[in-house]
């Protein structure tokens, strides 16, 4: 009787932690206790461990057994350090080598017959214990996300059994099928083939199309006000198709908060796609936020990472929500506190918002006919978004009903998503070589002072925007706005440097006053 090391992750947020699971069976009467913080879900482990150790055709050990997790400051929750109690209680039992654990990382939960069940989380743990582990032990239906974390052994095994025949130094449970990762980066022509969407099917609406491209240039956030029917939700809806798609690092940020929120299909590989969210108006806080009881969950702004939050109907939102989106936009990251914990969950997203003018949306036709709504009460429903949210869009477009004459020649002339994928793809590389030496990628990503130091507009190109400063139409935050988006139309243009015409336009475009 002895004392046995196994290891396993605990995730606080999207961050993964070894966990050091000890057992230690000493002789005394049969007890098993379990120590480190564990919560309610680790304390119900003890019973489906001892089920499954013995439904697996082992004995459980009938001594005095304590299993100790550590760090124990680190609050461990959830069901995937199963896996790696049993084996480290058999250990110490001696009934597997001991010298078999090292090396090995154990992340599963067991069911009450010995199988081994998935848990969430399986990639940002796996890419935690890479540093201390060559073999990460997970069951079947993780292997294949375990297996995207390059430089990793993966043991897919379907039951404890297995696990132990193998740490006996029997034969290895069947291997992980292989994946085959999406390509690394390019335009998005696979799921354009899929959801057949187009930003040519929006006929009319040139400014809100070229708003689109210029927001998916610079990753920059885009408010679509105008009247219902206009083609605001399908503006918003084809945005993805423009969007080129995401570079290794990203893939593995987006895909590890997709698998801690259990949102990740079998089989999917690695996202390799900007998300796109559309939470519902009703949708509460801690949905878009983040949060819940026990286990943190991501929120719909962090699902979002590096994709697309789109807000249709805004101002039908819930206030404390849209005012809770503000932290995010500004840090990047959710912080979620609870008593002992702070999980934070990266949460940078491009934002789309879009809104009828008034409550009643029947402000549809060139006279607004049908609308009884008063001046005040669309101020009032219009100031749900303005104050919160709308300061920090820097692209507003005002869209018109669309005329018959325009529909007509758009139909014709409408340029295609895969056109305006290339020019996006090729603004985000200018942007990028140009952005190499820091840390940043986009230009809505640029903070203003780096803004101001290095990166500033031509000689001369800012007298507008300095006399809307002096007139008070524009603030200072308005200024780094309009400098990023001038700096995205400048890279769509090919042109080194923002000159007058893109300041300009850019003023135009956060001022929401183009048309
Ligand atoms: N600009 C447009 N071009 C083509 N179809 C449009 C346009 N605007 C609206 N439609 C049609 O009307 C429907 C509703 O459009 P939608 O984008 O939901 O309007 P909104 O969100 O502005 O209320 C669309 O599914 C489409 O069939
Ligand atoms: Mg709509």
């Amino acid at each position: 009787m002895t004392l046995a090391r196994a290891y396993s992750v605990a995730l606080v947020g999207v961050q993964g932690h070894l966990v050091e699971v000890e057992a230690d069976i000493a002789s005394g009467l049969p007890a098993t206790i379990l120590v480190g913080l564990p919560d309610t879900a680790l304390r119900e482990a003890r019973d489906r461990i001892r089920a499954a150790i013995v439904n697996s055709g082992e004995t459980w050990p009938a001594a005095k057994i304590t299993v100790g997790l550590s760090p124990a400051a680190l609050p461990k929750r959830g069901s995937g350090f199963d896996l790696a109690i049993a084996v480290a209680i058999l250990a110490a039992a001696e009934a597997v080598p001991a010298s078999a654990l090292a090396g090995k990382m154990f992340l599963a939960e067991l069911g009450l017959d010995g199988r081994l069940r998935p848990v969430p989380g399986v990639l940002p743990a796996v890419v935690a214990g890479a540093c201390g582990a060559e073999t990460v032990v997970v069951a079947a239906q993780n292997a294949e996300e375990a297996a995207l974390v390059p430089g990793v052994k993966v043991i897919g095994a379907s039951s404890l059994a297995e696990v132990i025949i193998w740490l006996r130094g029997g034969p290895e449970p069947p291997p992980a099928p292989a994946v085959v990762p999406g390509p690394p980066y390019g335009p998005a022509p696979a799921r354009t083939a899929v959801r057949k969407l187009d930003l040519a099917d929006v006929l009319g609406q040139a400014e809100a199309r070229l708003a689109a491209e210029i927001c998916a240039a610079g990753g920059h956030h885009l408010s679509l006000l105008g009247p219902p029917g206009a083609g605001k939700t399908m503006v918003a809806e084809r945005l993805p198709t423009i969007l080129p798609g995401l570079a290794a690092s990203a893939a593995i940020e987006v895909t590890s908060i997709h698998s801690v929120a259990g949102r990740l299909p079998p089989g999917m590989g690695l996202i390799t796609m900007p998300p796109f969210c559309a939470p519902h108006h009703t949708a509460t806080k801690a949905a878009i936020i983040g949060g819940g009881t026990g286990v943190i969950c991501p929120g719909q702004a962090s699902l979002a990472h590096h994709g697309i939050l789109f807000l249709d109907e805004a101002p039908e939102f819930h206030r404390d929500v849209l005012d809770a989106l503000r932290q995010p936009l500004e840090s990047g990251e959710v912080v979620i506190a609870r008593a002992g914990t702070q999980a934070v969950f990266p949460a940078r997203f491009t934002l789309v918002l879009a809104a009828n003018p008034c409550p009643c949306a029947k402000a549809a036709g060139p006279g607004r006919s049908g609308c009884s709504c008063s001046p005040a009460a669309r101020r009032r429903y219009l100031a749900r978004i303005s104050g919160p949210l709308l300061d920090r869009v820097d692209v507003k477009v005002r869209l018109q009903p669309v005329s018959r004459r325009d529909m007509l020649y758009d139909r014709k002339f409408a340029e295609s998503s895969a056109v305006i994928a290339q020019r996006v793809a090729a603004a985000r590389e200018r942007a990028a070589a140009r952005l190499a030496e820091t840390p940043w990628r986009m230009n809505a990503e640029v903070p203003g002072t780096a803004l101001r130091r290095s990166f500033a507009p031509a000689a001369g190109a800012l007298t507008c925007l300095d006399r809307a400063m002096e007139l008070g139409q524009v603030s200072a935050r308005g200024t780094d706005k309009i400098i990023r988006v001038a700096w995205s139309l400048a890279d769509l243009a090919g042109q080194d440097r923002p000159g007058a015409d893109q300041v300009n336009l850019a003023i135009g475009l956060w001022l929401g006053v183009t048309q």
